[in-house]
């Protein structure tokens, strides 16, 4: 029986310029360069530079993946793009990608599910695709959490970086089977009692400002190798499949412990994780497309490998995906 598959042509990315070392950040942060390694892993992140927006770099990422596809704007009808920090509270940053990128047919959105915000958007994607609605999508995760950081706070503003990542998919018709290329399955949750745990201080309904991200990093900590590992295996299990056919987990980068807990729970090796934590820190929605373009590019991903997306974001909101690339 022939079935619709939501499948992966192509990736990119999209990394402001300028690059600030956990040692730069110490000389303004009362912190250390050992102390965010051993806690997080991170070196460094990007920052994006005075008027560059998340739409810039969305729009930089899609551009990307559409060369790497083979695609242009007329082969895709639908933009879905995560982000917790838009451009604007209103238009939505995926019409002005949309816009940057010379569309003028289809549909743009933003979804909104903070570091989950990719796998959220892959996911409303391929249920456009896989009904027919849509014949190619390309899906954004970008962001720019540098703008809602409060600078002074040691314990939040080591952890973020800014960037963007995008993949294109097109609609193609596969056998049901989990040999297929494409989304295999995908997965998502939430639990709105832990709004408090991780969120940001503001917004136009409360306090009419954007506001800075607070959070209770332990409590963050103790849901996230749960829940992380919860999704991953229920994303399997709902394509049919284990940890063994696994070939490449990509996680959301936030935390290189989180990572390494994770992937344990999973039953995974670390030699089968892409972890780019260290280079990005964690840039939210953009993290996991960001390090599934560095795997592509660098020749770790093949065409036929089994990927397993996983993250977990404010909320808090956690997914999955399993996907043949
Ligand atoms: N530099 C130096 N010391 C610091 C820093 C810093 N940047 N930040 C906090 N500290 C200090 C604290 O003040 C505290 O000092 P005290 O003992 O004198 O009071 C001490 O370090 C321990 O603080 P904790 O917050 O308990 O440190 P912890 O070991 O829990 O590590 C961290 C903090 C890294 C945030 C950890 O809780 C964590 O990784 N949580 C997960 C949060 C996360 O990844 N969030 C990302 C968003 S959610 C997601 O994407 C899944």
């Amino acid at each position: 029986m022939s079935v619709r598959r939501a499948v992966a042509m192509g990736a990119g990315a999209a990394l402001p310029e300028r690059v600030v070392t956990n040692t730069e950040l110490a000389a303004s942060v009362d912190t250390t360069h050992d102390w965010i390694v051993e806690r997080t892993g991170i070196h460094q992140r990007h920052i994006a530079a005075d008027g560059q927006l998340t739409s810039d770099l969305a729009t930089d990422a899609a551009r990307r993946a559409l060369a790497m596809a083979g695609m242009d704007v007329g082969d895709i009808d639908l933009i879905v793009l995560a982000t917790a920090t838009p451009d604007q509270t209103f238009p939505s940053t995926a019409t002005r990608v949309q816009h940057n990128l010379g569309m003028k047919h289809g549909c743009a959105f933003d979804v909104q599910a903070v570091c989950s915000g990719f796998v959220y958007a892959l996911t409303v994607a391929t249920q456009f695709i896989e009904t027919g609605k849509a014949r190619g999508a390309v899906v954004i995760g970008a962001e720019t959490f540098s703008r809602i950081l409060d600078w002074s706070d040691r314990a939040t503003c080591v952890l973020f970086g800014d960037g963007a990542g995008a993949v294109v998919l097109r609609g193609e018709d596969g056998t049901g089977t989990t040999d297929d290329r494409g989304v295999l399955s995908t997965e998502l949750r939430s639990d709105g009692q832990h709004n408090t745990a991780l969120y940001v201080d503001g917004g136009p309904s409360s306090t009419g400002v954007a506001g800075h991200l607070r959070m209770n990093g332990r409590e963050v900590f103790k849901h996230a190798v749960r829940n992380l590992a919860e999704i991953g295996e229920a994303a399997l299990a709902t394509a049919g499949l284990t940890s063994d056919d696994v070939s490449w987990v990509i996680p959301h980068q936030a935390n290189a412990r989180i990572i390494a807990s994770t992937a344990q729970k999973i039953g995974v090796p670390m030699e089968r994780v892409i972890v780019t934590v260290q280079d990005h820190a964690n840039t939210s929605a953009a993290s996991i497309p960001l390090a599934l373009d560095v795997a592509i590019r660098d020749g770790r991903i093949q065409p036929g490998d089994l990927l397993l997306l996983e993250a977990m974001g404010g909320g808090f909101t956690w997914g999955a995906a399993a996907l043949r690339w």
